[in-house]
C-alpha cells in the first residue's frame, strides 16, 4: 500500500508536459514536481537532464514513486541536423533518469512516438517490430530500449502527432496550420498525403494518470503501450476542420498530394491502442471539439 504518491514530470514546460503537470496537480492525492530547462516558471524546477549528477540529485531528493519522462527533442528536421545533441537528451538523459529511478524504486513511463514505426503495415500493435525511418524515430527507439533495459518493469507510451494548450501556434505541427487557415485571402497548399491521427495532450494526460494509477495498484503493469486519437486525417483534412469550426471559408486551401519534404516521415503509423482499451482506458475528445478550445484565442490575434 503506497501512503504518499509522488510524481516527477520531465519536460513540464513543454506542449505535453504542461498538460501532464496540470492533470496530476488537479488531483490532490498527488505530490507533483515538474522539471523544465529554459522556460522556468514557478513552480517548475530547472534541471538540465543532460547532467547526470543533477538528475540523480533531484530524483534522490524528491523520491518519486513515478517519473513521467516527457522531455525530448521532438522536431524531426532539427534532429536530422543535430544528431549528437539529440542523443544527449533523448537517450543519455533517459539513461540517467532510469538509473536514478532504480535507486529510489521509482517506476518510469517514457513518452515515445509513432515514428518508431515505418508506417507500412498499420495499425501497429505494441508487439510489432519498430523500424524508424528518420533520426528522430531512431533516437526515440534508443530511448525506449534504455528505459526497458535499465528496468524491464518500466513502461513506454507511444503517441502520435499532438496538439494542446499553446504558448504560440507554431508549437504544434497541428496548430501551425492555423496560421494559413485564418489568412483566408491568401491561397495556401496543405499536404494531403501522410495519414495522421492528431491527439489532444489533455486526453494523453488523462490516459497517463489513469495508467499510472493502475500501475500503483498492480506492479506487473509494464512494457509497451499506445494511445492515439481515432480520426484519420491528412494535414489538409485538419486545416479544413479548423476552418469549419470557426466558420471560415476553405476555398483558399489547396491539396498537395505529394509526400512532405524534410526528414522522411511514415505514411501511416496508426497505433493499435487495444492494450489500454482492455484496461478500461478510453479517453478521447473529437478533433473538432478539442481543436476549437485550443485555437479560440488565436482567432483574434
Ligand atoms: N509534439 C508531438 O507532436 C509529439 C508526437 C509524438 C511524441 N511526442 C513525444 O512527446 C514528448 C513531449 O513532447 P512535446 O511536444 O511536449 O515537446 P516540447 O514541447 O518540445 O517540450 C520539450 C520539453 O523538453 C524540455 N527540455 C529540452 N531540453 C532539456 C534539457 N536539456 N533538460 C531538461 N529539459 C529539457 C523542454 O524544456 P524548456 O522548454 O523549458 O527548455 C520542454 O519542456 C516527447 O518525448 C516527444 O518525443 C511528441
Amino acid at each position: 500500500m503506497i501512503m504518499s504518491k509522488r510524481v516527477l514530470i520531465t519536460g513540464a514546460s513543454g506542449l505535453l508536459g504542461r498538460a501532464l503537470f496540470k492533470e496530476f496537480e488537479s488531483d490532490a492525492s498527488w505530490d507533483v514536481l515538474g522539471l523544465a530547462f529554459s522556460r522556468i516558471k514557478d513552480p517548475l524546477r530547472k534541471v538540465d537532464l543532460r547532467n547526470k549528477d543533477d538528475v540523480e540529485q533531484v530524483i534522490i531528493t524528491f523520491k518519486p514513486n513515478v517519473i513521467i519522462h516527457s522531455a525530448a527533442e521532438r522536431r524531426p528536421d532539427v534532429v536530422e541536423k543535430q544528431e549528437e545533441a539529440t542523443h544527449q537528451l533523448n537517450v543519455a538523459a533517459t539513461q540517467f533518469i532510469c538509473e536514478a529511478a532504480v535507486k529510489v524504486g521509482a517506476w518510469v513511463l517514457f513518452i515515445s512516438t509513432d515514428y518508431v514505426f515505418d508506417g507500412k503495415n498499420p495499425p501497429h500493435a505494441v508487439g510489432d517490430l519498430p523500424n524508424p525511418l528518420n533520426k528522430y524515430g531512431k533516437s526515440k527507439l534508443e530511448g525506449e530500449k534504455v528505459t526497458l533495459s535499465v528496468n524491464p518493469g518500466n513502461a513506454l507510451l507511444r503517441v502520435p502527432i499532438l496538439y494542446g494548450e499553446l504558448e504560440y501556434l507554431e508549437e504544434s505541427a497541428v496548430t501551425v496550420l492555423f496560421t494559413k487557415v485564418r489568412a483566408t485571402d491568401t491561397p495556401c497548399v496543405m499536404s494531403d498525403y501522410e495519414r495522421r491521427y492528431p491527439t489532444s495532450c489533455q486526453d494523453i494526460a488523462i490516459v497517463v494518470r489513469q495508467l499510472t494509477e493502475c500501475r500503483l495498484k498492480d506492479s506487473s503493469i509494464c512494457g509497451i503501450f499506445h494511445w492515439s486519437g481515432n480520426e484519420e486525417m491528412t494535414k489538409y483534412d485538419m486545416a479544413v476542420d479548423m476552418a469549419e469550426v470557426f466558420g471560415l471559408p476553405t476555398n483558399h486551401i489547396q491539396r498537395d498530394k505529394s509526400a512532405s519534404g524534410g526528414a522522411i516521415r511514415p505514411y501511416n503509423a496508426k497505433l493499435d491502442i487495444s492494450r489500454l482499451e482492455h484496461m478500461g482506458i478510453t479517453q478521447r475528445t473529437p478533433f473538432k471539439t478539442a481543436i476549437k478550445c485550443v485555437l479560440e484565442r488565436f482567432m483574434t490575434n
